[in-house]
């Protein structure tokens, strides 16, 4: 059968429904091309692995993009997360997150550490207790891929602390958290292979110098445009972590031997994570709208964020990293060359290393009488609150005293009016001299027993004589006592 159609379309040519071979091929070409490009896009895959088990793995921005990838991947090979993040781990949906990565990864030991990254003082807080903790945690890797940008064409944004966001998020606070952690990985036996995981953007490429003090300073930056202040905080962050990995070799270990952690950067490529769509639609619905007409084409050229976390897993995982010199550049799975060499710059090193200390020292000190102002006059307003609920308390207490004895001098008026006047024409004393209200049993005030007697009495010419034989009152005269004798029931 295939000899005969093959025969047929050789000697008769292809039947009159089959498609133009010329457009055929012009489709194939063109498919082929997508699929090319988007091969090419996607990039390497990690080909190292690497027993994960017990070994402890802090992931900062581990619930979106390359990061909640990362996190995965790394849970999946039974590694320890703990996840820095914005929300506290009460937060339902931080909740939900972790359920569900532990979940999808098979892997329990899934947890979440609130640690805002815009805010300096909840970096302190998580860092101090975390190496406040003695003897020291164990803490095998440090993955940094937490990071915020500002849409193209949107105002600078300060943090609380008044600090431009983007240097903060993306550079201060990695500078902060790894500054108070350093005695922690230190500490760590000699036998670990520690990895501190520093992703970063080929945006550094174009990044401007960080000669320039008011930023470094984290002042005003006069021509400052989000795309300018990314790159910068990326270039910032790998001049960083080279002079991290000389801080962390010029150590020595108690125990003679070198170090054994080493500063890995990475750059993932271009990816369709959360971040970059912020990026690309401008945060605005129009360019929402052009990004899902656009859609294809992105699909095709950028990669997806399980594609970006390769490099980040080769740079966690392979061996030869844990070995030789620290701070290496890796990319599409291989180490490359930095395309800056004043990524390597030891003056440019020393000052960003200087002066970010120094901000840090200004910005806490200012925060923390902020504070201390904040503390102050909360405790006064508690004080002033407690003081008012007293007076209420005790105006409360005297109203009530009032009415009681508003309400007693109403019944003692109301059982005068009630006694039959004497003779002569004045009211007589119930219970004679004695039977003052004090004396007076208060249950027959009471309407229900407040009743006619059911015998006669006749009018008792005895002035003494006692009322319960009205049916008012019960007088409780002192026994014995000549004013009490008279008439008993
Ligand atoms: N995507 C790319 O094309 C690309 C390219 C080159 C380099 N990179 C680098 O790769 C890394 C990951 O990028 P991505 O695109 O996957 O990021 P992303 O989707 O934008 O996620 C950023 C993460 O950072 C967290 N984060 C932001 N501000 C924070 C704060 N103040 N405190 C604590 N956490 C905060 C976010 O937490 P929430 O979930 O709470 O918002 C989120 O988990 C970044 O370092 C980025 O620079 C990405």
């Amino acid at each position: 059968m295939p000899i005969q159609l093959i025969a047929s379309l050789f000697l008769d040519g292809p039947p009159p429904w089959f498609p133009d071979p010329y457009r055929l091929l012009k489709v194939g070409a063109a498919v082929g091309a997508v699929a090319l490009t988007k091969w090419y896009a996607s990039g390497r895959r990690n080909p190292s692995e690497r027993n994960m088990h017990g070994r402890v793995v802090l992931v900062t921005g581990g619930t979106s993009g390359v990061g909640a990838q990362t996190a995965f991947e790394l849970a999946r090979r039974g590694a320890q997360i703990v996840l820095l993040t914005r929300q506290p781990p009460s937060d339902p949906f931080l909740a939900d997150f972790v359920g569900d990565l532990r979940a999808r990864s098979g892997n329990q030991l899934i947890y979440a550490e609130q640690v805002d990254l815009a805010d300096l003082h909840s970096v302190r807080q998580f860092a101090t207790r975390w190496i406040d903790n003695a003897p020291p945690r164990r803490l095998d890797m440090i993955v940094l891929c937490a990071a915020t940008l500002t849409p193209p064409g949107r105002p600078r944004v300060e943090t609380a602390e008044g600090v431009e966001m983007t240097w903060m998020v993306n550079y201060l606070a990695n500078f902060h958290l790894l500054g108070i952690l350093s005695p922690a990985i230190r500490a760590q036996q000699f036998d670990r292979d520690v990895r501190i995981v520093v992703p970063t953007c080929s945006s550094y490429i174009s990044a401007p110098k960080l000669d320039a003090d008011e930023v470094i300073r984290g002042g005003d930056d006069k021509d400052w445009t989000p795309s300018k202040a990314y790159a910068r905080s990326k270039f910032a962050l790998m001049v960083f972590a080279k002079a991290y990995q000389k801080h962390l070799d010029a150590h020595k270990r108690p125990d003679g031997l070198p170090t054994n952690t080493r500063v890995v950067l990475v750059d993932p490529g271009y990816a369709r994570t959360p971040g970059m769509t912020r990026w690309l639609t401008r945060g605005s619905l129009w360019g929402l709208l052009l990004y899902v007409l656009l859609y294809p084409l992105v699909w095709v050229l950028l990669k997806s964020a399980n594609s970006a976390a390769q490099s980040l897993l080769y740079a966690a995982m392979d061996g030869s990293l844990g070995r030789g010199a620290g701070g290496r550049l890796i990319k599409e799975c291989m180490e490359v060359d930095c395309a800056r060499r004043d990524v390597d710059d030891e003056e440019v090193a020393k000052k960003l290393w200087e002066e970010s200390d120094k901000l840090i020292e200004r910005v806490e000190k200012q925060q923390a009488v902020k504070r201390a102002k904040a503390k102050k006059e909360q405790e006064k307003r508690d004080e002033e609150a407690k003081q008012a609920a007293q007076i209420e308390e005790i105006e409360a207490l005297v109203g009530a005293i009032k009415k009681g004895k508003a309400r007693e001098a109403k019944a003692k008026e109301a059982k005068e009016a009630r006694t039959p006047p004497k003779k002569n024409g004045k009211k007589t004393k119930s219970g004679g001299d004695n039977a003052s209200s004090s004396h007076c049993h208060p249950v027959f005030f009471t309407d229900k027993l407040r009743r006619q007697p059911p015998f006669r009495v006749s009018a008792n010419p005895h002035p003494h004589a006692s009322p319960v034989a009205h049916g008012y009152v019960y007088q409780d005269a002192p026994r014995g006592s000549a004013k009490s004798a008279g008439p008993r029931l």
